[in-house]
């Protein structure tokens, strides 16, 4: 929206006329870093007056106004429904010199369709992974979590928006999608009706899939509820939807998922990964954990120790239970002591580690699937792509490589990290 304002992206904050900072609200490490970058900006600000500042996304919905009012330098909070509306206020404070922060949290509807026209990577590069929003909001109302207080209630975009908007993203280079929105299983279930017993999402995964062009499609973030049978088969079914399902468990416990208001048992959980697991034996199964929730025991934290192990996830993002402010668990009694769930975030991560290290090791000697995404600034900047279960490969490559659907032959492995060699095919 700013570039067709005639702006462009600067080469660096310190060479910037305006900075905007895209806030999260999850966990208070996130927030906590957002304030601290703003403060360094502030620093900028007093040696260049006329720098615009701004926070944007989650930390501006939920704090509004009190972020202007504890940094004085800060000339714009704009929250998750209104961003639409930036390159205007932009052009009020660049008129008037001066004067109080714009501060807008306000509902708006219809905000679901903002998101469009995207701007394809940075300086006019071609971007080979493309993300589309297809939903905001959210109404599990989990104990510990911000997000329906942040991001409102659930609201869907029409499936052939979408599926248009993919069209061009293809148009223009894309090999693979990534739906987005903060609950994409729950997509469609107020605007749209069940067809031959198929939920909205998974008639959108249909039709998207049909894309000519497009290689790939994923999708972020889902809950587990949400993978009722029609999702199952969907995996099966249709060639683009990669082999990956991100299944947030959170906890093994039944009494936390309970507290947590998570609408699963441990054992349902277990039954939907073996369900995949049938439906798509080359399946990557990833989750997000919470070590310490209040009132975890002990043994309640053996059960989610033991999941681990029996579900054995590709992948698993560890958080340390963060109180939310509002949220009905920043309330609960027994909260654990932040040595304590320290302790538990090792414990797991441990677990996680050697289990990856195991399935990687497996790799060796096989041929997968890339799609290159470009040149690593780290791994001695080799070239890296993504296979279809969401695992990086390093190799040594050319940038013509870029957006091409390689076969690498897996090399060697570390804990983490996968190495392989472009395979000569057709030979
Ligand atoms: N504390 C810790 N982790 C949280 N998450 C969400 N809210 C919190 C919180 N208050 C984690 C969950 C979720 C992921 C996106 O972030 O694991 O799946």
């Amino acid at each position: 929206m700013l570039r067709a304002r005639g702006y462009d992206i600067a080469p660096s904050e310190r060479d910037a006329d305006v900075v905007l900072l895209n806030t999260c609200s999850v966990r208070d490490l996130a927030e906590r870093k957002a304030v601290g970058k703003m403060n360094l900006l502030a620093h900028l600000k007093g040696r260049k007056p006329e720098l615009v500042l701004g926070y944007m996304g989650c930390m501006a919905q939920s704090r509004g106004a009190a972020l202007a009012e504890k940094q004085s330098a800060v000339n714009l909070v704009v929250g998750t429904q209104r961003f639409h509306r930036v390159p205007e206020y932009l052009d009020e404070i660049f008129a008037r010199d001066g004067g109080d922060a714009i501060v807008d949290v306000a509902e708006e509807s219809g905000s679901e369709s903002t998101i469009k026209d995207h701007v394809l990577g940075t300086n006019g590069d071609r971007q080979v992974a493309g993300f589309v929003s297809i939903m905001q909001g959210c109404e599990m109302y989990c104990t510990f979590c911000i997000v329906p207080y942040t991001r409102g209630s659930e609201r869907s975009r029409p499936i052939a928006e979408i599926v248009e908007e993919v069209r061009r993203l293809v148009e223009e280079g894309v090999k693979e999608v990534t739906l987005l929105g903060q609950i994409v299983t729950s997509y469609g279930r107020k605007e749209i009706r069940k067809k031959n017993g198929k939920s909205a999402f998974v008639q959108l995964l249909e039709a998207v899939n049909e894309v000519k062009g497009l290689e790939r499609i994923r999708f972020t973030a889902p809950h587990p509820k949400g993978f009722g049978d029609d999702l199952v088969q969907a995996y099966a079914d249709l060639p683009k939807l990669c082999e990956h399902a991100h299944l947030p468990v959170q906890s093994g416990s039944n009494r936390i998922l309970k507290a947590m208001n998570r609408g699963y048992t441990r054992e349902w959980y277990l039954r939907i990964v073996d369900k995949l697991r049938a439906a798509q034996p080359k399946i990557a199964i990833s989750t997000d954990i919470i070590a310490g929730f209040p009132g975890e025991t002990e043994e309640e934290f053996e059960q989610t120790a033991s999941l681990m192990r029996d579900a054995q996830f590709d992948q698993a993002y560890i958080f340390k239970y963060s109180k939310r402010q509002d949220t009905p668990a920043a309330d609960m009694p027994d909260q654990v002591s932040e040595k304590e769930k320290e302790c538990r975030n090792q414990v797991i991560l441990e677990i996680l580690n050697s289990g990856m290290a195991r399935m990687n090791q497996k790799l060796i000697g096989q041929t997968v699937e890339i799609l290159v995404e470009g040149r690593s600034e780290k791994a001695g900047k080799r070239m890296f792509g993504r296979t279809r279960t969401n695992k990086i490969v390093f190799f040594d490559g050319s940038e013509r490589h870029k957006g091409e659907l390689l076969p690498v032959r897996i090399e060697r492995a570390t804990t983490i990290t996968l190495y392989g060699d472009i395979a000569i095919h057709n030979l």
